[in-house]
C-alpha cells in the first residue's frame, strides 16, 4: 500500500535540489530529466502480470535518452506521426520495427505507406482509409482503434473516446468495418482504444478491456487488445495515486473472459512525469493591490499545461528550503500574455531575484508541447543518469 499524500521530501528533485540549483545557475531554465526515477516506474509496470507488453507513447517526451531507457527494458513504442517513428528508428538502429505501433489519426494517404513500408504496425482509426484505399492494406495485418465509447481524463480536452471526441471507430460500426477488412483482404490482429489522459481510476482498462474482447467477435484472427494509456500520476497533495495493483488484478479477471487474447498497454505520461521538473530563476516580483506575483525565466513557451488545461503543476522555491510559506503568489512567466502563468496562489516562501524555482511533473508532456512563442527559447533539457 502506497501513502495517499506522497511529502515533498520524497520526490528526487527535493532530495536532488543542491544540484538543480547548481544546473539553474550553469544553464539557466531547464527541463532536468532523472532516469532513476523514470526505471522505478518501468519496473512497476514491467511488473504487471495481465500485460503481455508494454509500450511507451513518445509523444510524452520524445528525449533520445529516455527512449534508450524504455528499449533496454523491451518495451515497444506508439508512435502518432512520421516524425516519431523516424526519432525511434533514429535513436535505435536495428530495432525490430513490429515493436512500434503506428496509430495516426486523419493522416494522409502517404503515411500510411511509409508506415507499411517501413514495417510498423499500423492502427486505423477510421474507416476512411479502407474505404478509399483498400488496396494499401491487401496481405496486411492491422489494427483497428475503436471508441470504447466512455471517455476519461483529467480535462475536456485530452479524453479522447465518447461522442464529443474525434478517435476511434464507434462500435456501430463494428459490423461495416468486419465487412470492409474482408473486402480489403486484410487480417485485424489487434484491436485498440484509449479512453483519455491523466486517469487514475484502476476500472478504466478492464472496463476497455471488456469492450474489446467483444468486439473480437467481429474479427476471429485479433490475438491483441491493446487497452491504450492514460495511466495518471499524483498532481497535488492528497490526490489518490492509481491503485496498479488493483488495476493489474482487475486485468487478470477480464482476461480470463477471453482466452487466448493478450493485453497491451501504452503509457506515456505515467513512465516519464515524475521524473522531469522544470527549473527557472526568479526575475522580478511585484506587489500589485492584493495580488503578489513571482516572475520566473521562462513561462508557458516552456510549459503550456497550466495555461491550456488548468493543470496544477507543484511549485517550489528550492533556494528557500528551510523558510516558511509568506502570501500566496501567482507565479508567472514572460510571455505576453495575461494566461502565461505556471501556478496560481501558490504558498511559496518569500521569493527573491535569482532564487531557483521547481516546477514537478514536468517530465511528460512538457519541452516536447513547447514553442518559440516571443521567439523566446523553450527551457533546455538536461538528463542526469
Ligand atoms: N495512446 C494513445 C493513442 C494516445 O493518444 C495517448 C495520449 C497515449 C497513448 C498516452 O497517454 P498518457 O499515458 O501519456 O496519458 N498533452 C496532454 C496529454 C495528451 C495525451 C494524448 N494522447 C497533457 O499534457 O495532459
Amino acid at each position: 500500500p502506497r501513502p495517499a499524500i506522497i511529502p515533498r521530501s520524497a520526490h528526487w528533485w527535493w532530495q536532488d535540489r543542491e544540484r538543480l540549483l547548481a544546473l539553474a545557475t550553469e544553464s539557466g531554465p531547464a527541463f532536468v530529466y532523472h532516469l532513476p526515477s523514470v526505471q522505478l516506474a518501468i519496473d512497476e509496470l514491467a511488473g504487471l502480470k495481465a500485460v503481455d507488453r508494454v509500450l511507451y507513447a513518445v509523444k510524452a517526451n520524445p528525449h533520445p535518452r529516455i527512449l534508450e531507457q524504455v528499449d533496454a527494458a523491451g518495451f515497444g513504442f506508439e508512435c502518432v506521426s512520421p516524425g516519431e517513428v523516424r526519432q525511434v528508428l533514429e535513436h535505435r538502429p536495428g530495432i525490430d520495427p513490429e515493436r512500434i505501433l503506428f496509430t495516426p489519426n486523419f493522416a494522409p494517404r502517404e503515411e500510411y505507406v511509409f508506415g507499411l513500408e517501413a514495417g510498423v504496425r499500423v492502427t486505423l482509426d477510421n474507416l476512411h482509409p479502407l474505404k478509399h484505399w483498400p488496396e494499401l492494406f491487401r496481405g496486411r495485418d492491422i489494427f483497428l482503434r475503436l471508441d470504447p465509447g466512455q471517455g476519461r481524463g483529467h480535462h475536456k480536452h485530452v479524453r479522447t473516446a465518447g461522442s464529443q471526441s474525434k478517435f476511434g471507430i464507434p462500435l456501430f460500426e463494428l459490423e461495416e468495418a468486419a465487412e470492409r477488412v474482408a473486402a480489403a483482404g486484410a487480417r485485424v490482429v489487434g484491436l485498440h482504444a484509449h479512453s483519455g489522459s491523466g486517469i487514475r481510476t484502476a476500472e478504466n482498462w478492464r472496463e476497455v478491456a471488456r469492450v474489446l474482447g467483444e468486439a473480437a467477435e467481429h474479427f476471429p484472427e485479433v490475438e491483441i487488445l491493446d487497452l491504450g494509456g492514460g495511466l495518471g500520476v499524483v498532481e497535488k497533495t492528497g490526490d489518490d495515486p492509481l491503485d496498479t495493483a488493483a488495476m493489474d488484478a482487475s486485468l487478470a479477471d477480464v482476461a480470463r473472459a477471453f482466452p487466448g487474447k493478450r493485453l497491451w498497454l501504452e503509457p506515456g505520461r505515467y513512465l516519464v512525469a515524475r521524473a522531469g521538473v522544470l527549473i527557472a530563476r526568479v526575475t522580478q516580483t511585484k506587489g500589485k493591490g492584493e495580488a503578489r506575483y513571482v516572475g520566473i525565466e521562462t513561462g508557458m513557451n516552456s510549459l503550456i499545461r497550466p495555461a491550456l488545461y488548468g493543470a496544477w503543476h507543484d511549485i517550489a522555491n528550492l533556494s528557500r528550503p528551510d523558510e516558511p510559506a509568506g502570501t500566496p503568489a501567482t507565479v508567472v512567466g514572460p510571455i505576453c500574455e495575461t494566461g502565461d502563468v505556471l501556478g496560481n496562489d501558490r504558498l511559496l516562501p518569500e521569493c527573491h531575484e535569482g532564487d531557483v524555482i521547481a516546477i514537478a511533473n514536468a517530465g511528460a508532456y512538457g519541452r516536447v508541447m513547447s514553442s518559440q512563442y516571443n521567439l523566446r527559447d523553450p527551457a533546455a533539457e538536461i538528463v542526469i543518469e
